[in-house]
């Protein structure tokens, strides 16, 4: 479980993309005209608000409505960012309010499409509900006052724990209104997560729902959190309310002097709740994520700088214009940093009505996500590369059988994507004319911070192209230098931008330490790169031990943790490896207490085991057992050596075997 920093210059892939695609001007013209009019706009804009960022952002926050204008657009004392010092606003004023105020309360804010009941060809019509910027404000103002009347106060965290349903972007936003910041957590989380973070946060009111659907099965949401509120009371922490939604009708325990219901709450309160008059730097939420070491920690996102960036990002990125038939569908869950940013806050910002979805992507078939795109008449469409790349391998003809003619701009997030899937994604999904949108960003930034501007940027498979306005982007070497053309090198942003992060919760000495330590004055986000002779970026993936599972980012770490909190195991070390669908699997090496014996029912054991501390995203992909586990005569486990034995097997040839690695770690001497 120690450290490892693998040399990010030697990872350099040789592969070369010539293929290059330059938008055309009759798309754009389709998209109502691209917000930049050509590339040399571009470069001029990004070079302005490099040199001149206060004036830059001023400019563009000047479109949204504050209460109290900003006396400064920055304060800077890095790595301490302050933007529109002195304002006040509401975020939630901003994405709703605004667009009742002006006339606009009819239009469709939200669409809504629930899992299908059935499987089978016949009477598999979901549940679709559209909801109108007039009855969100309704709903949103609804739930506002019954945090209140549970006496939630500014600053108070309210944790989110539910399925893929309205009432969590309502959630949300009634937190937003009140000056409660919220801290979502994926609702395929187990039980300690919960415990983890309401402790992290100090949270004493829970949202849920009784169950989610997924795949025609209840994920029993409420059991997980009475387990987590169990194990919470036993360490002195003490959730004061528990909120549930009923979406499954399961079965649930109910205890009546914490536990309140939904309907029966929102019933009984006003529509009408005044938006609270909010700093610019008060917290809006936290948002947990892993790190390469300990437990994940809260990012801290604050109202003002992340409301500009996300709507600003959001309108710019994917050409939105609003009552121009624009349906913006965002596939990610709303529990990942993408579906804060590119589901809720800066879609509903950008009056683009934005489309939510529960279930899965294979259910009740392999079409579903082509079916809901010909349903909604959905224009543009955002996912991620795992996800496109089982679109592949459940083949062609589901697209195919659907009319995806609405469709006119493609969105990647989340991963590195492989030019395979990019061509696929292009040919099959976007029939040859919609642009690709490879977004790069990450929890902390907030949103996009290096991607192509829908119908203006040339875009090249598996690039991420260029700097997002105001991002200072380079790739550097350990001493800060710019490093050549395709030279691989750190990722860094050397200037502070609007949806930066505001620190961990918490943890001053662990921000210092992760984002700013080694290369002083630079924020460096964990990935390696490298830059093209265009200028073009390239992620070539974590550099430290943060694994990209399917898009979702683990700590090998907490893998290792949670099996070695499994009374079996003496010692584990985790590492990635290839995998054909989620990018990267998880590969797992482990030393068993003495007279424990190796076996196919110990491996399913330590899966499941894995799968209830952390959930079931975290599963090993393969298992082996090892007398010992390869170390350096100083102690550190040899991972370049285990991610090599990993990659060279695939799970068919997992064995059960007992693995000594003493030879082979002999011969490979102390190279890491
Ligand atoms: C990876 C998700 C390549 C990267 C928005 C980053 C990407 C981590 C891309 C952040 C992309 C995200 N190309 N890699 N377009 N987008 N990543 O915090 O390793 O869940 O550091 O935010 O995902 O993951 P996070």
């Amino acid at each position: 479980m120690t450290n490892s920093q693998p040399s990010t210059t030697a990872v350099q892939s040789l592969l070369r993309e010539d293929r290059i695609f330059t938008p055309s001007s009759d798309h754009a013209a389709s998209l109502g005209g691209a917000w930049c009019a050509t590339m040399d706009e571009y470069h001029a804009r990004h070079a302005r608000s490099i040199a001149d960022p206060e004036g830059f952002w001023a400019e563009i926050a000047q479109d949204f409505e504050w209460f109290t204008p900003w006396s400064k657009v920055l304060e800077w004392n890095c790595p301490d960012a302050k933007w529109f010092v002195g304002a006040t606003t509401n975020i939630c004023h901003n994405a709703i309010d605004r667009h009742v105020l002006d006339g606009h309360g009819h239009e469709v804010a939200m669409i809504w499409e629930g899992e299908p009941k059935c499987a089978g060809e016949s009477g598999r019509e979901p549940e679709v509900r559209h909801i109108s910027y007039g009855e969100l404000l309704e709903d949103v103002s609804r739930f506002a006052n019954a945090l209140k009347s549970l006496g939630v106060k500014r600053g108070d965290v309210v944790t989110l724990y539910m399925g893929m349903v309205p009432e969590l972007a309502v959630a949300m936003l009634a937190c937003a209104r009140i000056g409660a910041p919220h801290s979502v957590i994926f609702g395929g989380f187990p039980a300690p997560a919960i415990t983890d973070r309401m402790l992290d946060a100090q949270s004493r009111v829970i949202v849920t729902c009784d169950g989610a659907w997924r795949r025609g099965s209840v994920v029993a949401l409420k059991h997980n959190v009475d387990e987590a509120l169990d194990a919470l009371a036993a360490k002195g922490h003490v959730v004061e309310h528990c909120v549930v939604l009923q979406r499954t009708k399961n079965e649930c325990t109910w205890n009546p002097s914490r536990d309140r219901c939904w309907h029966e709450l929102v019933s009984a309160q006003s529509t009408e709740c005044e938006c609270e008059a909010m700093d610019s730097e008060d917290l809006l939420f936290l948002l947990y994520t892993s790190g390469s070491t300990g437990k994940p920690k809260g990012i801290r996102h604050t109202i003002g700088g992340y409301m500009v960036y996300t709507a600003y990002t959001a309108q710019q990125t994917f050409n939105l214009r609003p009552a121009t038939g624009q349906v913006f569908w965002c596939t990610a869950d709303i529990g990942w940093v993408t579906g804060h940013s590119y589901i809720v806050y800066g879609i509903l910002q950008n009056r683009v009505p934005t489309l939510m979805y529960e279930g899965a992507p294979n259910w009740p078939a392999d079409d579903r996500f082509w079916e809901m795109v010909q349903r909604h008449r959905v224009t543009h469409f955002h996912t991620a590369p795992t996800a496109i790349r089982a679109f592949m391998k459940w083949g062609d003809e589901h697209p195919a059988k659907h009319d995806l003619s609405s469709l006119k701009l493609l969105g990647s997030v989340g991963e590195p994507i492989n030019p395979e899937a990019w061509m696929w994604y292009r040919e099959h999904i976007g029939h040859d004319h919609c642009p690709i949108v490879d977004t790069f960003w990450q929890t902390e930034t907030g949103g996009h911070v290096i991607t192509p501007l829908a119908c203006v940027t040339p875009t090249v498979p598996g690039s991420c192209t260029l700097p997002f306005f105001g991002v200072d982007v380079a790739v550097v070497d350990e001493t800060g230098c710019e490093v050549a053309a395709n030279t691989g090198g750190l990722l860094v942003i050397r200037k502070p931008w609007p949806g930066m992060l505001r620190g961990i919760h918490g943890d001053r000495a662990r921000f210092i330490e992760t984002y700013w330590s080694r290369i002083p004055g630079m924020y460096l986000a964990g990935d390696g790169a490298r830059r093209d002779e265009r200028g073009y970026f390239w992620i070539m993936g974590r550099i430290d031990d943060v694994i990209n599972v399917s898009g979702h980012r683990l700590g090998t770490m907490e893998v290792e943790s949670a099996l070695v909190s499994h009374a079996s195991v003496v010692e584990a070390a985790v590492v990635g490896m290839p995998h054909d669908i989620k990018g990267t699997g998880i590969a797992a090496f482990v030393s068993l207490a003495p007279h424990v014996s190796a076996s196919e029912e110990l491996k399913s054991a330590l899966r499941e085991h894995v799968a209830g501390v952390l959930g079931p995203i975290a599963k090993p992909d393969i298992i082996r057992f090892t007398q010992s586990l390869p170390k350096t005569r100083s102690g550190k486990i040899m991972r370049r050596l285990l991610r090599d034995v990993a990659a060279g097997r695939d799970s068919k040839q997992d064995t059960t075997t007992l693995e000594d690695f003493a030879v082979l770690a002999a011969l490979r001497g102390n190279e890491e």
